[in-house]
């Protein structure tokens, strides 16, 4: 029976195992799906440990994302590009292969729900400069985004972005983030503002316009305070749930063989 699970710190909440058991399911494969709590001074030991108990890969969560790159022997080139894994997959030869699915995972949602949107119909205003922040921006430039914005409370960490990913992006300060709005094509929230017990993003939205498609990596609650009033300015609006599931969908393909599919059926799963 092939194993494979989450490991991080904490894992408790994660919606992963409902998603993953959801195809195990679906697809009639005999294998589990099990959130394991891994302290960082115990990450090492249980990646040598975890193929010996049948396990054939793991995603990986906070804080091992960017821990796990140095413990892998492959790192795919868009893991080492963000700087961090969710992904790995524990070969036959013992060898361990890191990727980063959340870019993908964040194209694929919006390719799914807004099947007209064009990554280079104009800028990309990217608000936030995380971990998930750079997955965003690594995406959106493979994509063929020709200039992106990005702006962040702490402007060290957008300036570090921009000058690991280059003359495509242009950093703007936390107090001009409505700024970086004007003309935008496609704006994306990636900070944890607005999720369930935070504050809201309070970034002025008066210059968005309407003709803009609008995401946010936050999914609890679904429609964010910031998606709803970016829907009320006429925008094009896009939940974040379908990053989180999309961007599993690899992992499952690598470990148990089928391609899963993402629908409504999974979001009901995972909700
Ligand atoms: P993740 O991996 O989910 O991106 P992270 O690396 O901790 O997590 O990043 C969280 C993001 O939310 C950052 O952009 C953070 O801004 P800072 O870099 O200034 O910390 C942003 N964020 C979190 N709380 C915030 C707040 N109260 N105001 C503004 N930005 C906030």
């Amino acid at each position: 029976v092939p194993l494979a699970g989450l490991i991080g710190m904490p894992v408790a909440h994660s919606r992963s195992p409902r998603l993953h058991g959801h195809w195990l399911r679906r697809h009639a494969i005999a294998g589990h799906y099990v959130p394991m709590p891994v302290m960082p001074e115990h990450l090492a030991e249980v990646l040598r440990v975890l193929p010996r108990l049948g396990f054939v890969g793991v995603n990986v969560t906070i804080p091992h994302k960017e821990a796990v790159l140095t413990l892998a022997d492959a790192v795919t080139d868009r893991a080492a590009l963000i700087g961090a894994a969710n992904t790995l997959i524990f070969r036959p030869d013992g060898k361990i292969h890191a990727d980063n699915t959340d870019g993908y995972g964040f194209i694929a949602n919006l390719r799914q729900n807004a099947p007209d949107w064009q990554p280079d119909a104009g800028p990309a205003a990217v608000i936030g400069a995380g971990g998930a922040a750079r997955a965003v921006v690594a995406s959106l430039l493979d994509s063929g985004v020709r200039e992106l914005r990005i702006s962040n409370r702490t402007r060290i960490r957008s300036e570090q972005i921009k000058a690991e990913f280059g003359a495509r992006l242009t950093v703007y300060d936390w107090a001009q983030a409505g700024n970086m709005l004007d003309g935008a094509a496609t704006v994306v929230n990636a900070t944890s503002l607005g999720m369930t017990g935070k504050q809201p993003l309070r970034v002025p939205l008066d210059a968005l316009s309407p003709g803009a498609l609008v995401t946010d990596l936050v999914y609890t609650p679904l429609m964010t305070p910031f998606l709803l009033e970016s829907q009320a300015r006429g925008c094009r609006v896009v939940d974040g749930l379908g990053m989180l599931l999309h961007q599993a969908a690899p992992g499952f393909e690598r470990w148990f063989g089928p391609r899963p599919e993402v629908d409504e059926d999974l979001r009901r799963a995972v909700l």
